[in-house]
């Protein structure tokens, strides 16, 4: 984005927190509610979004305590019904709420909030994709991004891994870690990087100079980690994001917990969905890895396998399920048969 229209955003941008800082009427369905932003600063987590009730006295927050179950708290329980919490929290209030194409507001708020970030140091391709509309809101918000860069450079991760390319920006920041060292390899798997994503991401890392350390797999996660276990492949870090399906995340973690290395990481995007926390239960309850909450953020929980001791057969957890609490038994066997009969379905 050139220097001018960087400009504009910004002071759209103001605009739009001006009117907003005092609740306004935006639409909300619920009756009982309506629902306005107040943009709040987070330093680890980024700029979150306080939900204002009617009269303005319920300020909902998200709350992120950092916790072995990785809960992020509301202080109003109907404001999250309302929203529901299988969809994210910050991507659907722009499409619901606001005026205009939530498309406008995402590379605003970036260039706005993150001005001076350190992420913008790592390649201008990182610069030019938080300005463009076109990558909002699939990419791995910045400061979630530089996260992993971070943990990738200070833990000197040799080989990462990731479920889910799409525009390649998580990617960017394991390339950025990887190139920094000279050193390092950086697998990425995603089936519908052409049929989705017209070749996009795969674009962006070339134009990036950065993809001498990149190694691309156009395979459904399922059977590329099966192949990759099979093939003896060992990795330092997985970076969990790409098909959010309860059960497909489920077989994610079964499949990169094959690769991880004890001592290695895994990083979950979106783990605040309802997915993300049956996925963080089950870890908690049948596998052997510790919640980092120094690394984790409000929607990404990072993990450390803490030895090569294998899940059992059956995973028992207590997670919830359409809002109810139920306590499941899972047969790993059948988390991959749920998985293949609802691709079929696809
Ligand atoms: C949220 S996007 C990933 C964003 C990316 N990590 C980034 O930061 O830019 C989710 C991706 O998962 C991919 N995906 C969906 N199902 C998948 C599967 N079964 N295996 C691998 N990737 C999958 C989609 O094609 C999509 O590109």
């Amino acid at each position: 984005m050139s220097p001018v229209a960087e400009d504009d955003a910004l002071a759209a941008l103001e605009g739009f927190l001006r009117t907003r800082l005092d609740p306004v009427i935006t639409g909300c369905k619920g009756p009982d509610f309506v629902l306005s932003f107040v943009p709040a600063m987070e330093e680890q987590a980024g700029p979150l979004f306080a939900i204002v009730v009617k009269g303005g006295t319920a300020v909902v927050e998200r709350e992120f305590r950092g916790d072995a179950d990785h809960t992020v708290r509301y202080r109003v329980r109907e404001v999250l019904d309302l929203i529901g919490e299988k969809r994210e929290l910050l991507g659907p209030f722009w499409a619901d709420h606001l005026p205009l194409d939530r498309a406008d507001w995402g590379p605003a708020l970036y260039a706005f909030f993150y001005r001076n970030h350190p992420y913008r140091t790592l390649s201008p391709v990182l610069q030019e994709i938080y300005l463009d509309p076109r990558y909002w809101p699939t990419i791995t918000p910045p400061t979630q991004g530089y996260k992993l860069y971070r943990l990738t450079t200070e833990h000197d991760l040799q080989r990462t891994l990731e479920v889910g390319l799409a525009y390649g920006g998580s990617t960017l920041f394991f390339l950025a870690a990887h190139a920094r060292r000279g050193r390092g390899e950086h697998i990425a798997l995603d089936p519908f990087q052409y049929e989705d994503y017209a070749g996009e991401g795969l674009n962006l890392i070339e134009r990036s100079g950065l993809g001498e350390r990149f190694r691309f797999e156009p395979v459904r996660s399922r059977e590329g980690l099966r192949d990759l276990a099979r093939g003896g492949e060992v990795v330092d870090l997985a970076y969990v994001d790409g098909d959010h399906m309860v059960w497909a995340v489920l077989s994610d973690l079964i499949g990169v917990d094959a690769l991880l290395r004890p001592g290695g990481f895994l990083a979950f995007d979106d783990s605040h969905m309802a997915s993300g926390k049956a996925a963080l239960r089950v870890i908690a309850e049948n596998f052997d890895y510790s919640v980092l909450p120094g690394w984790s953020t409000d929607r990404l929980t990072v993990l450390q396998k803490r030895s090569e001791r294998r899940p059992p057969a059956t995973l028992r957890a207590r997670v919830t399920v359409a809002r109810t609490r139920t306590k499941v038994m899972l047969e790993r066997r059948r988390i991959v048969e749920s998985l293949r009969s609802s691709l079929r379905r696809r």
